[in-house]
């Protein structure tokens, strides 16, 4: 049985072989169609609307199918799909794969688990350097101070 993970809901489902990413989101649960309008879509399986659209990391090269010819067809409307980019109404499991869900779905899991500790990190850094002699990263006892 196919196990499907879709990273950013972090949810775990097992499906038949051969049955879509679209049918494994709808049996997690998970909406697909997010943005302006979600309910406008082709009505699944039809291919050509773009809205179901995930990136796909299969587990083993056979896990799923190549790019089928709605995927690749130069009519698209909203432009080709690439790289890991798939429809997820297009691409059937055979294997293990990871999903990864476009953002703005109602299932987004919270990512503010910062862990604590003093070794330096690409944030900190990013952050230090951008308010660097602005005032702006100033410690809110130093403004206490300042004020005062
Ligand atoms: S549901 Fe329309 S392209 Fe997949």
């Amino acid at each position: 049985m196919p196990k499907i993970t879709f990273e950013r809901e972090q949810r775990v489902v097992e499906i038949k072989p051969g049955q879509t990413l679209l049918q494994a989101a709808d049996q997690a649960g998970i909406d697909l169609f997010r943005g302006m309008w979600p309910g406008l879509h082709c009505n699944r399986m039809k291919g050509w609307c773009n809205r179901c659209k995930v990136w796909v990391t299969p587990e083993t090269p056979q896990a799923i199918n190549p790019p089928t010819a709605k995927e690749r067809s130069p009519l698209r409307l909203n432009g080709r799909v690439h790289g890991s980019l798939r429809l997820a109404c297009q691409v059937q499991a055979q294997g293990d794969v990871v999903v990864h869900t476009r953002v703005g779905g109602p299932e987004v899991a919270g990512n503010t688990d910062w862990p604590d500790t003093d070794e330096p990190t690409k944030w900190k850094e990013r952050w230090e350097k951008r308010h660097e002699g602005k005032g702006g990263a100033a410690e809110p006892d130093e403004e206490a101070e300042a004020e005062g």
